[in-house]
C-alpha cells in the first residue's frame, strides 16, 4: 500500500513521517515516535490501555487509523506532565493515593481521567465512574484510582480559585 504523509502535533511538537494510513495510531505512537506511554492491551477496543486526546477528546489509539490523526493534536501520557518536569496533580494524586499496582492500565486512565477533569471538573464519583468506563484495571478494584482523581479535582479546583 502506498505511504501518504502525515503531519500532526504531538504532546506540543510538530511530527511529520511517512506511513501507510491504514497504520494504526498506537503502532504509529510506540514505534515510529517512540512514545511508549500507551499501551497495548487487547487490541480490541477495551481496555482504554492506548487511550490518547485527540483534539479535546479520548480517543482508543488501537482503534484509530494515522490517516484519521492527520492535522490533529494528540496528548499522550508523556505531554500530560508540566513542561518543566514537575508532575501534574493526577499523577501526584495517583502515586499518593494508590492509584496504580502494576500500572499498566495508568497511562491510559491519567489521560482519560484528565480529559474528563475538562469535561468536569468537579465530578461525583459516579461521574468519575462512568467516565473512566472504557478503561479497565486488572489490579486495583477502582477505588484508589476514582479517590484519586477526586482528589486531583480538588487540588485543581483549588489552585484555579488561588490564581
Ligand atoms: S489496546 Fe486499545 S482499547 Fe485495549
Ligand atoms: S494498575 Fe494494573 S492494570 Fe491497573
Amino acid at each position: 500500500m502506498s505511504k501518504m504523509h502525515v503531519k500532526m502535533t504531538v504532546n506540543g511538537k510538530e511530527v511529520e513521517a511517512l506511513a501507510e494510513p491504514r497504520t494504526l495510531l498506537i503502532h504509529f505512537l510506540r514505534e515510529d515516535q517512540q512514545l511508549t506511554g500507551p499501551h497495548i492491551g487487547c487490541d480490541t477496543g477495551h481496555c482504554g490501555a492506548c487511550t490518547v486526546d485527540m483534539d479535546g477528546k479520548s480517543v482508543k489509539s488501537c482503534m484509530t487509523f494515522v490517516g484519521q490523526s492527520n492535522g490533529k493534536n494528540v496528548t499522550t501520557i508523556e505531554g500530560i506532565a508540566h513542561p518543566d518536569g514537575t508532575l501534574h496533580a493526577l499523577q501526584e494524586a495517583f502515586r499518593e493515593h494508590h492509584g496504580l499496582q502494576c500500572g499498566f492500565c495508568t497511562p491510559g486512565m491519567i489521560t482519560r481521567a484528565h480529559r474528563l477533569l475538562q469535561e468536569n471538573p468537579s465530578p461525583t464519583e459516579e461521574e468519575i465512574r462512568y467516565g473512566i468506563s472504557g478503561n479497565l484495571c486488572r489490579c486495583t478494584g477502582y477505588q484508589n484510582i476514582v479517590k484519586a482523581i477526586t482528589v486531583a479535582a480538588d487540588m485543581l479546583n483549588a489552585q484555579e480559585a488561588a490564581e
